[in-house]
């Protein structure tokens, strides 16, 4: 498919994810490597839903590190159990976090996150990689992103 991306006007995020989804899977169905998917993907979700920061932390060895992302530069390792990403590494779930100060450990690569998303990709039962999206407003996210973004990790679970 053409290298162009097709973003909703809709003021609905539910709509904006419904357009972005099949979109998405339409570049990863055509591409093996993990690597330029998660990159297309970070892309996808940054020109689509405007996202502070979004982007893909890789399980390697006992240690989360920075892949694929879109905004500003961030931390490169997270520990396991660390932060919002290595506690849904270690809990193997999706996790929303309303207001990232309130979260114990919370790692704040950038003091404009307010709140937090992070859904884990697993394959074999075990964590491969996780998503981790922050916004610039408190209480960002909710089941519609949970649903939506779970969409794309099953993509990806498929392709691992
Ligand atoms: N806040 C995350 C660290 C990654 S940055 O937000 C990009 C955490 O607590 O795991």
């Amino acid at each position: 498919m053409a290298e162009e991306l097709f973003i909703s006007s809709s003021t609905d995020k539910k709509e904006k994810y419904q357009t972005l989804i099949p979109q998405v899977e339409a570049l990863v169905s055509e591409e093996a490597d993990l690597i330029a998917n998660l990159a297309n993907m970070a892309a996808a979700l940054k020109q689509t839903m405007g996202f502070l920061w979004v982007g893909f932390y890789l399980v390697k060895g006992n240690q989360l590190v920075l892949g694929p992302f879109q905004g500003p530069i961030a931390c490169t390792r997270i520990a396991f159990g660390k932060g919002v990403c290595g506690t849904a590494w270690k809990e193997k779930r999706t996790l929303i976090v309303p207001n990232v100060d309130e979260f114990p450990g919370h790692i704040a690569c950038s003091s404009a996150s307010k709140s937090e998303i992070v859904l884990p990709a697993l394959k074999n039962g075990e964590v491969k990689l996780v998503l981790d999206v922050d916004s610039d407003n408190l209480n960002d996210f909710d089941a519609v992103d949970e649903s939506a973004l779970g969409e794309l990790m099953r993509l990806i679970e498929r392709k691992l």
